[in-house]
């Protein structure tokens, strides 16, 4: 099999290099892209070297599989092309997620959509991937939504700072260190050591940030429900890596507390940690 990975130099990208590495891709040819600035750098893969590409290269080398981790407008563009190319996209930006053709999966919950959306060859070949709070709040309520459905999410994250990126990272290790930084480098207008921002991304017309929008719509097309209510706070915190959320989940059926503890502990990929003492 022949896998692209586009934003291979970003947080993300080297994070889908190490899970494919981990996940025994390693024998497979794996063909890295990013930004013109990083064409020829090279990249470590499953004990080899891999030099990073243009993106026009790689879709001229039809891979199978695309794993896009490259921004939302580098995804616009890229996309449609690999698309026509024949490569299945997997695009883990927030370009496509809202679009009615695309489907919007995470694995363990609706895998199913992947064949339902499908409406033209090349929309067919697109598949999004939801913003990381939406993924892992999904998975851990998905029985319940399946079980008793939901009414109604009251939602408050507190998000790392490498979900904005490598740039992020840079800017919190030197304001650890108290070194300074030109405002071209900051990711954050503001100092995130030591603080917190009570918004994630831009603001929206109606106050709520876009962050927070995230949340409202990914989970309603995921879960395929569009009258879940839900409101959503983003706070940024200043940790490394670990998202938190905490979720207040309205259901509309009745239910046992103890049966809600059981369906959360019984799904695939969530462990259940409940003891206060
Ligand atoms: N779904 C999720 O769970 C999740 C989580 C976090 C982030 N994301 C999304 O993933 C994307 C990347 O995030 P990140 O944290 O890895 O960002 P990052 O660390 O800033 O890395 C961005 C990557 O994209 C590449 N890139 C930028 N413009 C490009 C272009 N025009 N053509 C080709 N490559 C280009 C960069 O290449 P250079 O190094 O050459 O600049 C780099 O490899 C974003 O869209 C972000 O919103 C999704």
């Amino acid at each position: 099999m022949k896998i692209a990975v586009v934003g291979a130099t970003g947080l993300v990208g080297r994070e889908m290099l190490t899970v494919l590495e981990e996940r025994g891709f390693g024998q497979e040819e794996v063909m890295v892209a990013a930004s013109p600035k990083s064409v020829g750098k090279k990249i470590g893969f499953a004990g080899r070297e891999l030099t990073v590409q243009s993106v026009e290269d790689v879709i001229a080398a039809r891979p199978q599989y695309a794993i896009f981790s490259a921004g939302a407008a580098a995804s616009r563009q890229y996309a449609p092309l690999f698309a026509e190319a024949g490569t299945t996209v997997i695009d883990n930006s927030s370009a496509w997620r809202k679009d009615p053709r695309i489907p919007l999966v995470v694995p363990e919950v609706n895998i199913d959509s992947v064949t339902r959306n499908q409406q033209s060859a090349t929309s067919g070949r697109i598949i999004a991937n939801p913003n990381c709070s939406t993924i892992q709040m999904v998975l851990a309520i998905s029985a319940l939504q399946r079980e008793y459905g939901i009414r109604r999410l009251v939602i408050a994250t507190y998000q790392s700072i490498t979900g904005t990126g490598i740039k992020a990272v840079r800017q919190l290790e030197a304001e650890e260190r108290n070194l300074p930084l030109p405002t071209e480098e900051m990711a954050y207008p503001y100092q995130i050591h030591r603080n917190l921002f009570p918004h994630g991304g831009d603001f929206q017309e109606d106050g709520y940030t876009t962050e927070e929008q995230k949340l409202v719509d990914e989970t309603r097309k995921i879960f395929a429900d569009p009258t879940i209510q839900i409101t959503a706070t983003v706070v940024r915190v200043p940790v490394v890596g670990g998202h938190s959320e905490a979720v207040n989940v309205e259901l509309r059926k009745d239910f046992d507390l103890e049966e809600v503890r059981r369906l959360i502990a019984a799904t695939p990929g969530v462990i259940l940690y409940d003891n206060p003492a």
